[in-house]
């Protein structure tokens, strides 16, 4: 009787790590619902989500660099290390031909340093909900179709490092909050 039930514990704690290595492994199912809030507005309909998103797989996240800067990219990576889930901490699409606006599903992702959104047509007013992940070390949204003036809240990203905005049609003065980001130094 004893031994079943230790036998029966062993073979429980098995499968309890198994299951939580197998966690470790995969992207918040949180993230991946944004991910696909993100695709659906956008209209990005080759991120396939048969894969998971931070398994490395090439359809997520391409060997890079590049040769040439004008290419497609499509390269989202995640830090595994930071709690039991796979969290996305960069995402590259430049040249990816995406349409409208910035969606509020962006700030599900808590963990993202890293934008670039080069060479689209995004469009609408500066995406403030991207103001809202504090993690955010580069914001690169060049060459789209933005307009207006940028938001002070500019201000609350206080890991920012690069900020490029050109070739879009911002309007107005850069925000007085940005002086107080000691951390930029390529705008
Ligand atoms: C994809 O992103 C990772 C992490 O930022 C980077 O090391 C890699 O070079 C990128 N690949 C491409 C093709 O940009
Ligand atoms: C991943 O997160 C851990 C814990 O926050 C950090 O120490 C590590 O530098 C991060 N790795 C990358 C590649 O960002
Ligand atoms: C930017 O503004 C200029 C001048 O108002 C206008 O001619 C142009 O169409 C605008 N471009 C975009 C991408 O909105
Ligand atoms: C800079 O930060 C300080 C302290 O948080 C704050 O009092 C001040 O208003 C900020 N300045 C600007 C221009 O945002």
């Amino acid at each position: 009787m004893k031994t079943t039930t230790f036998s029966q514990f062993l073979f429980l704690s098995l499968l309890a790590f198994c299951f939580a290595s197998l966690h470790g492994s995969t992207t918040h199912p949180e993230e991946v619902q944004a991910l696909k809030d993100i695709a659906k507005t956008l209209g990005k309909s080759d991120w396939d989500f048969n894969v998971d998103p931070c398994s490395e797989n090439p359809k997520w996240n391409l060997a890079g660099p590049y040769d040439s800067k004008l290419v497609p990219r499509n390269n989202v990576s995640c830090n595994c290390s930071i709690d039991t889930f796979c969290h996305v901490i960069t995402i590259d699409l430049s040249l990816n031909y995406l349409i409208g606006t910035v969606p509020k599903e962006w700030a599900t992702l808590k963990f993202l340093n890293t934008i670039v959104l080069i060479g689209n047509r995004l469009s609408g007013p500066f995406p403030e909900v991207l103001t809202q992940i504090p993690t955010l070390k580069a914001l690169i949204l060049e060459s789209n179709n933005f307009y207006g003036n940028l938001p002070p809240e500019l201000g609350d990203l206080p890991h920012l490092e690069r900020l490029l905005l050109g070739s879009n049609n911002f309007t107005g003065e850069w925000p007085q909050t940005l002086s107080n980001l000691t951390t930029l130094k390529d705008v």
